[in-house]
């Protein structure tokens, strides 16, 4: 097969996996650190609470999270083969399909690996998945603005990003790059808009108060410069790190302060999804 046929081959597959899914959106983010694999998940949690048919595919590949979010041991992957091709099942939790780049590679290996090889190796796992019928696919991208996210942004047929940032941020040029990246006219994809993470923090026994630990208005600012809608402030909470590490995120309990801000998240990216995609028709 020549270097044409092949891509064309690549594309063929991608798009028969993806065929039967709605509205695709990747979680992106100038640093690592800032809670995108929190946002990912309880946001695809939210939708799955909603009533939405959810995948998370987590294709960070220098720092895999969905193992521990969803406490899933490598070993539960089954594949299937069919004809000359193989298939992958995705692992089910909380009525999510899930998969992750951690559940076939080790992370020090990985971090060895050259781009194209890394974007090779996320493309075959995507597009070799059985994802079926999805309202939602939201994949958790690695941070910055490499290859990978480059590969990502054209194979996959996103049909929105969210921003991810915390208010301290140091340089407004990390996310500026990562924003003109998704903006640039040869990938184009719409920026729905930037989740401030780690917000502030308020008290249990006094929810009414909050404090900014991490100054006020960084969110503010690259909403401004970059012109980008701050879509939620998730605030900075004591319950989400051992929740994340214990393989429960905090939506899955609707009664938390915390998954109210995921649910409201969640309507957010509903309406303005359904927004741009009857401006495409
Ligand atoms: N709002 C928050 N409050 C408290 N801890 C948080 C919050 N968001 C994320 N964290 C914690 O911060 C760390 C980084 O979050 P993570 O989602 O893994 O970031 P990223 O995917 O961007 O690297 C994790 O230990 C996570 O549990
Ligand atoms: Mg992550």
């Amino acid at each position: 097969m020549n270097i044409f046929d092949q891509q064309k081959e690549k594309e063929r597959k991608i798009n028969q996996a993806l065929s039967k899914v709605k509205h695709s959106i990747a979680i992106a983010s100038g640093k690592g650190g800032v809670g995108k694999s929190t946002i990912a998940t309880n946001l695809a949690i939210s939708l799955a609470q909603k009533g939405y048919k959810v995948a998370l595919a987590d294709v960070d590949i220098y720092g895999p999270s969905v193992p521990t979010l969803f406490n899933i041991e490598n070993d539960e992957v089954r594949g299937e083969k069919k004809g000359e091709d193989y298939f992958i099942h995705p692992i089910e939790r909380y009525g999510i399909k899930l998969m992750s780049i951690g559940f076939f590679v080790d992370r020090d290996k990985a971090l060895l690996w050259r781009g194209p090889m890394a974007s090779n190796t996320l493309i075959q796992i995507i597009s070799q998945t059985i994802w079926g019928d999805l309202d939602y696919i939201i994949y958790d991208l690695p941070p910055g603005t490499g290859d990978l996210q480059l590969t990502l942004a054209k194979e996959f047929h996103l049909s929105c990003v969210i921003f991810v940032s915390t208010p301290q941020i140091l340089s407004v040029s990390d996310v500026r790059r990562a924003v003109n990246m998704f903006r640039h006219p040869d990938i184009n994809i719409p920026i729905l808009g930037l989740v401030e993470n780690m917000s502030y923090f308020s008290p249990y026994d006094m929810p009414e108060k909050k404090y900014y630990l991490f100054g006020k208005g960084g969110g503010d600012i690259l909403s401004k410069e970059l012109d980008l809608e701050i879509l939620e402030r998730i605030p900075i909470s004591e319950n989400i790190s051992p929740a994340n590490d214990n393989g429960n995120p905090i939506s899955l309990d609707i009664s938390t302060l915390e998954s109210r801000g995921f649910l409201s998240l969640a309507d957010k990216v509903v309406d303005k999804l359904d927004k741009i995609t009857k401006e495409n028709l």
